[in-house]
């Protein structure tokens, strides 16, 4: 018997990242090739022509699990019963560009939204905030849907996590899937922390695989924390392919549940762990179980250059979180 089709929610649909994402979503690679999905695509007034595109081209992918296509401008409307939103639809951050400008245009946007799903979505609706600046974007996102609970608010860091396990992987000569358990600590900005010291590469533990514990603490760092801008400024426009790949890891990982004892990471409402101020939307090692579930991995060694590049990218999630709340009027 077929199953029910779950109703996603895709906003920003008639942007960059909407179009390397749409495809894989509806073709069942992310919910299961037995998944039906009735799509809800999201974008501004001005795009609906260009999203009438979107609209013929995923008719003309003519794909079996693709049960509806839902277009619309409307908030309301979008929310309405999603078991999935995927909030891709913000500003996007051009060259140059303050992150604090980006904040003040971006957050109204997400307040908007927590307001409309917290009215419309089921109450078991799974958020994966990806528009920019992402954590704080979701920490109000949740501030403003009270009624569903927290740690359905989750926001991107698997692009971070795949960018640094295919350093690593690159360096070896390998592929980016021999190594794993990396780990993306803190915020999806230039202050995050990709922290390699748990990982391991064909078995070994990074450090010891490598050799390079200097390129480790330096420049791979470096490499991954300025990797969106590195690619802003080779092609204009921010990572689209990649970060729609990085979205289809995310929400599978979380769907289906992680593998055996592997980690993944995703920014979450922090539960305290590792002294991380409650509440803060922190990227963190998390498994997830096939029942939709997810919890924080406890109980790994923290050393004093792990500890000051975690604190050094909570600080700025705190005073985001502060300018945000202020230019939501609070
Ligand atoms: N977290 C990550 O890893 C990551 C990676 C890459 C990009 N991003 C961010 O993702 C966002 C989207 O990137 P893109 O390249 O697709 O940008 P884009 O400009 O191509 O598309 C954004 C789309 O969002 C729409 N939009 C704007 N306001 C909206 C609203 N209120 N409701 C619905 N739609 C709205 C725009 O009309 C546009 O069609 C940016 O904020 C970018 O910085 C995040």
């Amino acid at each position: 018997m077929e199953k029910s089709p779950i109703r996603v929610l895709v906003t920003g649909a008639a942007g960059q990242i909407a179009y390397s994402l749409l495809y894989p979503l509806s073709k069942g690679d992310v919910f299961g090739h037995d998944q039906p999905i009735e799509l809800v695509l999201l974008d501004i007034e001005a795009m609906l022509t260009v999203l009438d595109g979107v609209v013929m081209e995923m008719q003309d992918c003519a794909l079996p699990l693709l049960k509806s296509i839902i277009p619309t401008a409307d908030t309301d409307v979008a929310c309405k019963d999603i078991d999935v939103a995927i909030l891709v639809g913000a500003m996007p951050r051009r060259e140059g560009m303050e992150r604090k400008d980006l904040l003040r245009a971006n957050v109204k946007i997400f307040k908007a939204q927590g307001e409309s799903l917290d009215k419309h979505a089921k109450k078991s609706v799974k958020v994966v905030v990806v528009g920019n600046p992402a954590n704080t974007n979701a920490f109000i996102c949740k501030k403003y849907a009270p009624s569903i609970p927290p740690e359905n608010f989750t926001a991107l860091t698997r692009l971070d996590q795949n960018r640094a396990q295919a350093q690593i992987a690159t360096r070896m000569g390998l592929v980016p899937q021999d190594v794993k358990n990396v780990i993306i600590w803190g915020n999806h900005s230039n202050t995050q922390f990709p922290d390699v010291r748990h990982a391991k590469v064909a078995g070994k533990g990074v450090y010891e695989a490598v050799q390079d514990d200097a390129w480790l603490k330096g420049d791979f760092i470096k490499t991954v924390q300025t990797r969106g801008a590195a690619v802003i400024k080779a092609r204009k426009l921010s990572s689209a392919m990649s970060a729609a790949k990085a979205i289809g890891d995310h929400m599978r990982d979380w769907w289906f549940g992680t593998k055996g004892d592997e980690y993944v990471s995703m920014a979450v409402p922090s539960d305290g762990s590792y002294g991380i101020e409650k509440g803060i939307i922190y990227s963190f090692p998390v498994q997830a179980k096939p029942d939709h579930t997810y919890s924080i991995v406890q109980g790994l060694q923290i050393d004093e250059f792990s500890k000051e590049k975690m604190t050094t990218t909570l600080t700025e999630l705190q005073e985001e979180k502060c300018s945000a709340e202020e230019f939501c009027g609070y």
